[in-house]
């Protein structure tokens, strides 16, 4: 079926998200190493799973000695990924499938062989002396704290060539851009247009709360970094229409909605509390890591929407976790001292799960359901392993598994050509887990999570309704309506379900639903649920994947039972 896009200016909270490291996704010219036509080559594939807009990493010119976030020129593509007309086409081809794509902003820093960089420390008086921060010494600052801990022991880094210290949050390859200096504002407003300019629809922002530095603080989230994101959102409002900025903002709730301002700074902001919690109640099989957190998160403005995910390129981070509960998921979740990263664990969905298909199922139906837009992490759908041998991240960031046959269909190049090489053992390797077999097994997690998917996109209620969580004495069990209850909702609903298809175009059927109940057993056993649903009495429950009727609701408590790790989603039907 073809699709185009539609003009909603909330398309980014109704939409799954699926995230694409082009170099590890498809190898379109095969030397060995994924490209931007390789995307473009399996988008009938995206389609086809129901995904509504594409996020591609950091594409961009670099050393790529941080998988690409080490940029040394922001405004064109890295010949190992293509050209821009390759971007261009992908774009266009996905714009015409109705899929938006957005990318990698990466605004903190470069990389120190950007010509920027290279000028900046050539004197002390140079055009750029002053588009990186440099001091004398290493002292100022002392409040910030380093991020990669376990390879970096100070945020400033000697340069012997201007004889100055410079500062960085990261890698000490990654010098911090001098925020406080117009100049480096504009220079960045100017490269978020000529992306956008070229059709993207939108921007990941990365590494957001670290723009500006002030003495006395630890440095993160100072209200000029607000101001710049004010002006950032102003600008793309006043000329791109329909575009989404998600923000990388790795903080406590508190601090984290303030990146979605009165409306008027980042549209989506990456649920990062939530994350580590959803593998916590899993193994701890109780709902109150995951309650606890929601119940610290403050609203956000209607139009906003988190961005939620299970597993990402990087490490599962526990910066936004107590001591206790770190160490508790280290003891859990990464019982080989190879398997930590920075501060976290750097394994992918499946193996964090052991593999098991009910877990998976359990934890895809909550990222799914909860509120915010789901974003998917390639490889993950079909439940592909990772290579803890591997450096640093590397190991969640292997050759996508299309096929059995040679390399798992990601490239014909030379097995030791490959970027990185891709999973050959017998649980999570190619010849077991691949995209072509999932396909032609109607029992595999592919087709289950295809499903999923289309389930979800039928409900809008999932996308932009409300939450309230229903209270049961029993601790294994996590139940919520989401529901849309006031006027407002309700035109926004109405608004977008008569919002013009820009090329007339089919769009599946949405079914116009108030409220959906969820129900889950994070316990592995098969477990009692006894929901006070007497609001709705009268109404009936009808289960969203089979439409199975289930029993009136009446004035005492509503049972269910549920088997180990199992869910429900109904419909809270009149
Ligand atoms: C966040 C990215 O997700 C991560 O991969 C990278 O290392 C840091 N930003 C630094 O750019």
């Amino acid at each position: 079926m073809s699709r185009s896009l539609k003009d909603d200016p909330l398309w980014y909270k109704k939409a799954v998200f699926y995230e694409v490291f082009p170099r590890g996704f498809y190898d379109g010219n095969n030397d060995g190493v994924g490209d931007l036509a390789g995307v473009t080559a399996k988008l009938d594939y995206l389609s086809w799973l129901g995904v509504d807009c594409i996020w591609l990493l950091p594409f961009y010119c670099s050393p790529m000695k941080d998988g690409g976030y080490d940029i040394s020129d922001f405004e064109n593509v890295d010949p190992s990924y293509g050209t821009e007309a390759d971007l261009i086409e992908l774009i266009d081809r996905a714009h015409s499938m109705g899929i938006r794509v957005i990318s990698d902003f990466v605004m903190n820093h470069s990389s120190d062989q950007h010509p920027w960089f290279l000028e900046s420390r050539s004197s002390k008086d140079n055009p750029k002396a002053d588009w990186y921060i440099w001091r004398d010494d290493d002292t100022q600052y002392k409040d910030a704290r380093i991020i990669f801990t376990d390879v970096e022991n100070s945020n400033w880094a000697w340069d012997h060539v201007r004889q100055q210290y410079y500062w960085h949050r990261f890698y000490s390859h990654q010098p911090d851009l001098n925020y406080e200096n117009p100049e480096v504002q504009e220079a960045m407003l100017s490269v978020v247009k000529k992306w956008l300019d070229l059709g993207l629809d939108g921007f990941r922002l990365d590494a957001v709360p670290y723009l500006f530095q002030k003495v006395d603080t630890n440095c993160e989230n100072l209200p000029q970094t607000h101001g710049f994101l004010k002006l950032l959102r102003r600008e793309i409002d006043s000329r791109y229409p329909n575009r989404v900025l998600l923000a990388e903002i790795n903080q406590w709730p508190a601090d984290l909605v303030d990146y979605f301002g009165q409306d008027d700074e980042c549209h989506m902001c990456f649920q990062f509390p939530l994350m580590p919690r959803m593998f916590m109640a899993i193994r701890r099989e109780q709902r109150l890591p995951i309650t606890e957190i929601l119940s610290l998160t403050p609203d956000i403005p209607p139009n906003c929407q988190w961005g939620l995910f299970l597993r990402n390129l990087d490490e599962l981070t526990l910066e936004q976790v107590s001591d206790e509960e770190r160490d508790y998921m280290f003891s859990e979740y990464a019982k080989d001292t190879r398997m930590k990263r920075h501060m976290g664990i750097a394994r992918r969905f499946a193996p964090l799960v052991d593999n098991s298909r009910s877990i998976a199922e359990l934890l895809h139906s909550l990222l799914f359901s909860l509120p915010g837009s789901p974003i998917l992490y390639y490889g993950d759908e079909i439940m592909m392993g990772d290579n803890i041998y591997l450096k640093d991240r590397d190991s969640v960031r292997t050759p996508m598994q299309w096929t059995p046959d040679r390399n798992g269909g990601f490239s014909l190049a030379n097995f030791e050509q490959l970027y990185l090489p891709p999973l050959l053992d017998s649980v999570y390797g190619y010849p077991a887990v691949n995209v072509e077999s999932q396909f032609k097994n109607p029992g595999s997690f592919l087709l289950w999570i295809k499903k999923l998917i289309s389930v979800r996109s039928n409900y809008e209620v999932f996308g932009i309704g409300k939450m309230e969580v229903l209270h049961d004495d029993n601790p294994s069990i996590f139940a919520f309506v989401r529901f849309f209850d006031d006027e407002s909702e309700r035109e926004i609903k109405v608004e977008t379900e008569h919002s013009q298809d820009v090329d007339n175009i089919e769009v599946e059927d949405q079914v116009s639903v108030n409220r959906v109940l969820c129900v889950y057993n994070l316990s592995r056993f098969a477990q009692p649920a006894e929901l006070d649903l007497s609001k709705f009495k009268g109404a009936r429950l009808v289960e969203l994947s089979g439409r199975v009727i289930f029993p009136q609701i009446t004035e005492g408590s509503y049972r269910l039972t549920l088997g180990p790790h199992g869910y429900y989603w109904f419909e809270i039907s009149d």
